[in-house]
């Protein structure tokens, strides 16, 4: 258990300390553009290394985000046109509904396609990205009033909605003021409604999933897919609520989000290990040979330095700092160093680890994955310029 007093003295990531982890993560970025100029590394790595993947998966947006979020600090060219090649296969993919029967739309396009419209105007990442989000209504219930994350619509065995969803909103959010349309909006609205009446617990973790019932649309129960069992908190899943509780308030203005945000992340917080990178589950802690999920950790962060600029001054600076402990550990413990040893960005990620009570596939365990990579980016980024958001 963390307390708060033994983690507020775990150093803080300098300004010379972050620019440093920012200015390696570009140029190893320069260099893995090379061999994933046009195309896609797979979620995650295998012994630290990625190779090619088709885009058909949920995780493809985080590497055309990686570039982006490069590109925005280097001004190297070569990033911009790959990331925009990579944006004319976001549009192939959607326009051809390649792999789009799921919700995370959200993850593919407002990395890749939102942020090259907002970064160069691109009118393919827009088209696509709106496309995207019509894409995403197509999986709203009126009656439960939630978007269904996987599988067969209104499938009962898939009647369920989940907490990564959070950070799909913002493509509705966006698509409503580009289209002057409010009904993405909308359904986002009553999304995060149901989702955050249901998911968090009365001790603040969080559930991964939440089933309704299918003919009322009554919410069911909560059942874990990558978590240790269903009553453990997924740290990953914790901080998914953490960064989607900070965009839903930025969205929607509502102050019972401050309140979950503060509920979640100081659970986060007080089950970290002692030295900051959570492990995959927070059933486990400091001494445990499980893995760890360095990705949880900054998006975590992510999610504190968002929900900062809401803040009265005392309470920002607490989870300002609070994140940057949590980058620091980031930066000793898990940033790639050289291409020798990895050609991603941030080591000792865990897509899923399978246990006897839970139902994921096992995969990506101890690797880097392209969400950790992104969202390392993303937090170093923000760390250092007044970052205007992609979600
Ligand atoms: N959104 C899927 C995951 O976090 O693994």
């Amino acid at each position: 258990m963390m307390t708060r007093e033994k983690f507020e003295k775990y150093p803080m990531i300098s300004p010379e300390e972050t620019e440093q982890a920012l200015k390696k993560a570009v140029e190893l970025t320069e260099v893995n553009v090379k061999e994933f100029y046009d195309c896609f590394p797979g979620a995650n790595s295998e012994n630290n290394f990625y190779s090619e993947f088709e885009n058909t998966d949920w995780t493809e947006g985080f590497w055309t985000g990686e570039l982006w979020l490069a590109y925005e600090k280097s001004q190297n060219d070569v990033l911009k046109d790959a990331a925009l090649k990579q944006v004319d296969k976001f549009l192939y993919r959607i326009e051809n509904h390649i792999k789009t029967d799921h919700h995370d739309m959200g993850f593919l396009y407002s990395p890749s396609c939102v942020a090259a419209y907002k970064l160069t105007g691109s009118e393919a990442g827009k088209k696509a990205a709106v496309l995207a989000a019509d894409n995403l209504l197509g999986r709203f219930h009126e009656k439960g009033e939630f978007f269904q994350a996987w599988g067969e619509m209104g499938a009962p065995d898939n009647y369920r909605l989940i907490i990564d969803c959070l950070m799909n909103m913002p493509l509705l959010f966006w698509a409503s003021e580009v289209t002057g349309d409010a009904k993405y909006r909308e359904k986002a609205e009553r999304h995060i409604k149901t989702a955050m009446k249901n998911i968090i617990r009365p001790d603040n973790s969080t559930y991964h999933t939440y089933f309704f019932d299918t003919e009322t649309g009554m919410p069911k129960k909560g059942v874990t897919c990558q978590g240790n069992r269903d009553g453990s908190a997924w740290s990953r899943g914790q901080a998914w609520g953490i960064y989607g509780s900070a965009v839903a308030y930025s969205k929607l203005g509502n102050a019972e989000y401050i309140d979950i945000f503060r509920r979640v992340t100081d659970y986060f917080i007080e089950h970290l290990p002692d030295d900051l990178v959570p492990y995959w589950d927070f059933d486990f802690d400091t001494g445990s040979d499980e893995p760890r999920d360095s990705s949880a950790g900054v998006i975590a962060a992510c999610g504190m330095l968002e929900m900062s600029k809401y803040l009265d001054d005392a309470e920002a600076e607490y989870y300002t700092n609070a994140a940057m402990r949590i980058m620091k550990a980031h930066v000793d413990l898990c940033a790639v160093q050289s291409t020798e040893q990895s050609n991603g960005l941030l080591l000792h990620g865990t897509y899923a680890r399978k246990t006897p009570t839970n139902t994921c596939t096992n995969g990506g365990v101890d690797e880097c994955n392209t969400w950790g990579d992104y969202f390392y980016l993303e937090a170093l980024t923000r760390l250092t310029t007044d970052w205007k958001l992609y979600w």
